[in-house]
């Protein structure tokens, strides 16, 4: 079966972007990688992959629709489906979400609608809530808020810390991401 192409967008250390890219049999290939910050260590990760770059700075751009019209074009160019986001710092805008609309996904490391929006492991683990979680879903114009896809429960445990804690939702998002992708794409 030909792989579906996609792109991942990412702004920090991307460890959910490798976490594609060890999957094996993997649906998709990530043909490009998109990151509004150019010290951001997922780049590394793409160029020792050899996975183009399209790195912006927003502040270049008179407008959001101006930067992802040319992200847009730039996808469409490259014939690529799916968009992957994974710890993009950015809300996508109506000029990304009408190219690609019900096609663009996220994961947040919080059981949505708890806990949207920045640090989130920080802010359940200040909360001294028992348990957290890890949701995947579509995007729409707000804050982690569009339709859930699927969600993991991850408890907090009595002798853990932000890091500790940080340490077991990542390992469920590295598992339930490729495999939430998986299933969409075989659909
Ligand atoms: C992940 O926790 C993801 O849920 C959130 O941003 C983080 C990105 O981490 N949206 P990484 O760069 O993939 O390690």
């Amino acid at each position: 079966m030909s792989k579906v192409k996609a792109a991942v967008f990412a702004s920090g250390t991307g460890s959910n972007f490798q976490a594609m890219l060890d999957e094996d049999d993997f649906p998709c290939e990530i043909v490009l990688l998109v990151s509004d910050q150019e010290q951001a260590g997922v780049l590394k990760k793409a160029m020792q992959h050899g996975i183009e770059t399209f790195v912006f700075s927003a502040k270049d751009y008179e407008s959001k629709e101006a930067y992802e019209a040319e992200i847009a074009e730039q996808l469409k160019r490259k014939g690529i489906e799916w968009v992957f986001l994974a710890g993009y710092m950015r809300l996508i805008g109506p000029t990304l979400l009408q190219a690609y609309e019900g096609k663009i996904v996220n994961i947040h490391p919080s059981y949505l609608p708890a806990f949207p929006g920045k640090d989130a492991i920080g802010q359940a683990f200040e909360a001294g809530v028992r348990q957290t979680g890890v949701t995947v879903h579509f995007i729409d114009e707000g804050m982690d808020t569009g339709p859930i896809i699927r969600q993991e429960a991850v408890s907090i445990l009595a002798n853990d810390t932000k890091e500790t804690l940080q340490k077991r939702i990542q390992k469920v998002e590295h598992r339930l991401y490729p495999q939430v992708i998986r299933e969409l794409i075989q659909k």
